[in-house]
């Protein structure tokens, strides 16, 4: 443990040192660091209000960015296996969130108040134990290990013989696949048709108006009406039906984080420090990972098709307080438009379920001209 959190505190300086040499993602390398989303941080930026401002009753989580607290409560009830109602007054579809009737939920607060006492007193207050280290998705967490005990195996055979590729090689065998580096500088709009499946298992029609690297429109078509989300560089807004609103942090950066998905390279040069991170099954596939962080301190993990190169997942974990908030986006269905291999499924997973869903491409066109007044 000790030597994890002294190896990534180091990769996070280094990370901040080297800003300015980072290219990384989508419309990051456009930001100063003050302008940085503090999204790591237990204080927010002025311009982002905490949940101690925003909502009514607030001991525990002060600081906390107000575009946070529905990931941490989804974090809380997958880490404990358990719904909102746990620990949340409800009577028929009225929620009194504010209220501290339930047990469960005073019982939380004092988590909250030992898992950061924890993290500062052992991890250097980062957020290396969270509710799920110990509940593992059980209101009750196991206390003891399981009987009859499996005998681990030999601290030797745990080693590996194999040589590993270089972060560079697994880059040059990814940029290859996806059809080379001039191909993908080409790849300017990319309009796209197809569907959009939502947690529920619901497929509705789905259209995309992609600009590299920052820019995407997105109509789905719902069973209440069209509902229209636009990304424009670091703003974002929604509209369903006749209501538009301004995206908080939390959207935007969802939004954008589908964005670099979108890009015909996930990554772009100067690349960013990248560190070999072992290799892992993804389904039937075997997977080389590259680790990095991004400029906004978030920790990524890229994991590519050891055989194809392909990019298969992108794993991102933004810290709370309380714990990491995880992102994966899974890239399926791999098929060649103009010499550029593109996912025609992306699977975007977090813990709060309404914005996990998969993306189906059906359509796929290149370098039409978009007008710039669709992402306004
Ligand atoms: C394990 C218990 C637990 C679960 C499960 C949980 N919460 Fe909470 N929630 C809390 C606690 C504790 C607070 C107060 C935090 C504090 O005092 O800083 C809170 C506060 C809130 C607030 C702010 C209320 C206010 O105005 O003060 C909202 C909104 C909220 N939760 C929504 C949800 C939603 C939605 C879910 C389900 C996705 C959920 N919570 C699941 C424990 C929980
Ligand atoms: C260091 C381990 C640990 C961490 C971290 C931890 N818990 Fe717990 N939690 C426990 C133990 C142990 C119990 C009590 C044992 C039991 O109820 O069986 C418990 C009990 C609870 C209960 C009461 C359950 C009940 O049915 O009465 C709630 C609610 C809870 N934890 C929420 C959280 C939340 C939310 C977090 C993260 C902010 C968290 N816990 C982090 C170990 C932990």
């Amino acid at each position: 443990m000790k030597k994890t959190t002294t190896l990534r505190g180091t990769v996070v300086l280094a990370a901040i040192a080297a800003f300015t040499l980072f290219h990384w993602m989508t419309g990051a390398e456009a930001q100063s660091p003050d302008q940085q989303q503090p999204q790591a941080q237990t204080s927010a930026a002025p311009q982002e209000k905490t949940v101690d401002q925003t909502r009514k009753n607030i001991q525990a989580l002060k600081g906390l960015p107000d575009s946070q607290l529905l990931p941490v409560m989804n974090m809380f009830a997958a880490s404990l296996g358990v719904r909102c109602d746990f620990c949340h007054v409800r009577t028929g579809n009225e929620w009194a969130y504010d209220k501290d009737d339930k047990k469960a939920k005073q019982t939380a607060r004092k988590m909250i108040e030992m898992t950061i006492n924890l993290n500062k007193a052992s991890f250097e207050g980062k957020p290396e134990v969270s509710c799920f280290t110990c509940h593992v998705g059980h209101e009750h967490p196991p206390t003891v290990a399981p009987l009859p005990r499996a005998l681990p195996p030999r601290e030797e055979a745990r080693r590996p013989a194999e040589a590993w590729p270089t972060p560079q090689q697994i880059i040059d065998k990814y940029v290859a696949a996806v059809g080379g580096k001039e191909a993908a500088a080409k790849l300017k709009t990319r309009v796209i048709k197809g569907s959009y499946v939502n947690v529920q298992g619901n497929t509705l029609p789905m259209e995309m108006w992609f600009e590299a690297p920052s820019k995407l429109l997105i109509t789905i078509n719902g069973q209440q009406g069209v509902i229209t989300q636009a990304l424009n560089g670091d703003a974002g807004w929604v509209k369903m039906g006749e209501r538009q609103r301004e995206m908080d942090r939390g959207e935007i950066a969802r939004l954008r984080s589908l964005a670099v998905g979108l890009g015909a390279l996930q990554l772009r040069e100067p690349y960013p420090r990248l560190t070999f991170g072992g290799k892992e099954k993804i389904g039937d596939r075997e997977a080389f990972i590259l680790r990095t962080i991004t400029p906004d301190r978030r920790r990524v993990r890229l994991f590519f098709d050891t055989e194809t190169g392909l990019l298969l997942r992108r794993y991102t974990l933004t810290d709370t307080p309380v714990g990491a908030d995880p992102e994966q986006l899974d890239f399926e269905d791999y098929r060649d438009v103009d010499g550029i291999k593109v996912p025609f499924s992306i699977r975007v997973s977090y813990l709060m379920l309404q914005p996990s869903a998969t993306y189906k491409l059906a359509e796929v066109k290149h370098n039409v001209a978009i007008e710039e007044s669709k992402f306004k």
